[in-house]
């Protein structure tokens, strides 16, 4: 009877250390897929992070400019560019930022293509802004001129020409994709003529716009950087930290940048 007990426990013992042995088995073989399944994870979250960093080096593929270094790490095609005063320059989609800012003057254009349609949002309530701090001063502020399309540009740019000859019309219209209007960020205030410069409205603006995020796009004495004459009405949004930033510098954009305003041809 003792005998027969004591086989039947050495049975059972003996079957519970086999399913031990295989639940330990199985649980081991859980882990190793785990760890498999882990390092599989986060081999994918790297190749994905390449990927990304080549299509951002791609987008900023490069226009004309004046310094620039070929990153060809990686075997990648992208480039990088910086201005005389060490400011990055991107192109994306054929518009140029320098340090993140939209650029069009004669040296780097706008697509055709490039067509938001209006000013920006931003840029009209920064001038609603500015219009109701000018009234409080008893000036009257308005847009005589804001977003202008390509073509608007190229109707006004061929007229000048037709008038006074492209050399004279070079000096106070842009051809079309090189506007700064076709941004939608900048606006031509009240009467476009030389005589606003002596209006209080001018004076108050040459004084207080950056105040408001805008700055005097075409100052008076840069006229061989900007690559325009004079032109107190024509304002450019900046945002009021940069546009104060370019006030405070005495500078115009092109100066503070260290980039140039020229066509190519
Ligand atoms: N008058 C400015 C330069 C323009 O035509 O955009
Ligand atoms: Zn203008």
């Amino acid at each position: 009877m003792d005998k027969r007990r004591s086989a039947r426990s050495r049975r059972i013992q003996r079957r519970r250390r086999q399913r031990n042995i295989i639940l330990a088995a199985l649980l081991g073989g859980l882990v190793i897929i785990l760890v498999l399944v882990a390092v599989a994870v986060s081999r994918t979250g790297n190749d994905e992070q390449q990927q990304n960093q080549t299509l951002t080096n791609e987008s900023q593929s490069t226009q004309s400019g004046e310094t620039q270094t070929e990153n060809t790490q990686n075997g990648t095609q992208g480039s990088s560019e910086v201005t005389a005063k060490g400011f990055s320059i991107q192109l994306i989609d054929g518009v140029t930022y320098v340090d993140g800012v939209l650029i069009a003057n004669k040296t780097y254009g706008l697509p055709q293509s490039y067509a938001p349609g209006d000013l920006a949002d931003e840029v009209k309530e920064a001038f609603e802004v500015m219009k109701k701090a000018a009234a409080k001063e008893g000036l009257n502020l308005y847009i005589s001129s804001g977003y202008r399309s390509y073509t608007r540009q190229q109707t006004l740019y061929n007229n000048y020409v037709s008038k006074d000859g492209k050399e004279q019309a070079d000096t106070y219209s842009a051809r079309a994709g090189y506007s700064e209007h076709q941004s939608g960020l900048c606006f031509d205030l009240n009467t476009i003529d030389d005589s606003f410069a002596y209006t209080a409205e001018s004076k108050w603006l040459e004084k207080h716009a950056q105040e408001y995020g805008f700055i005097i796009r075409y100052p008076k004495g840069k006229e061989e950087k900007t690559g325009y004459q004079y032109e107190p009405w024509h304002l450019r949004y900046l945002g009021v930290e940069l546009a104060t930033k370019v006030y405070e510098s005495g500078l115009c954009l092109e100066e503070y940048y260290g980039i140039t305003s020229e066509y190519a041809e």
